[in-house]
């Protein structure tokens, strides 16, 4: 082995070896909503993951420079929202900035009062259990108080782009 491949491969990682490592993993897209007092918030979010079963628990992972940020880190319950394929207006919409995302969306309040995106191919509410503050995000862990899905294919990312849930192949062996 040569002295250059060995540096290189004791490198620290650069931020693109971290964003290409990121593109190479397939999400869905979620829209993580909660209340501020009678408004309705919300932030299109893949830093979305189960954490443990039974208990049901998930976390969230939302920047701090979210405008989102702060009414969710008051609240007491956050939803999320799985988009399906026919959703990816919604997606692009809640990946802005838009004073008003809901204007003219179909959605209700829960059974906690969190904001339900209607035809959602899943979505669930959670209670917020810990906050844990990171440089530049908090990651909100939270326990699953209500759940529901649908047949609906849902709505996939990849590498910065959207795809049709409804048009993967399964592989066989
Ligand atoms: C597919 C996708 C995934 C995203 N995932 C996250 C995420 O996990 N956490 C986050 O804070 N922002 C994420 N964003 C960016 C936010 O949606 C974006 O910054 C949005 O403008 C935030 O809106 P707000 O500032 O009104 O809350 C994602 C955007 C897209 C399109």
């Amino acid at each position: 082995m040569t002295d250059t491949l060995i540096d290189q491969l004791l490198a620290e990682p650069t931020l693109d070896d971290i964003r290409n490592f990121h593109r190479k993993f397939v999400t869905g897209v979620t829209i993580v909503t909660t209340m501020d007092g009678d408004e309705p918030r919300g932030l299109a979010l893949n830093a979305f993951s189960s954490v443990t079963l039974d208990p049901a628990m998930v976390l969230v992972c939302v920047a701090k420079s979210s405008s989102t940020h702060d009414a969710l880190f008051s609240a007491s319950h956050f939803a999320v929202n799985l988009l399906s394929r026919e959703q990816l207006a919604v997606a692009k919409r809640f990946a802005t900035k838009s004073s008003d995302k809901f204007a003219g969306l179909d959605w209700h309040e829960g059974p906690t009062g969190c904001p339900i995106i209607e035809d959602s191919c899943a979505h669930l509410e959670a209670e917020i259990s810990m906050r844990v503050r990171t440089s530049t995000h908090t990651v909100f862990f939270g326990r699953v108080v209500h759940a529901r899905s649908s047949d609906v294919d849902p709505l996939v990312y990849l590498g910065s782009a959207f795809f049709d849930g409804a048009r993967l192949e399964p592989l066989t062996t």
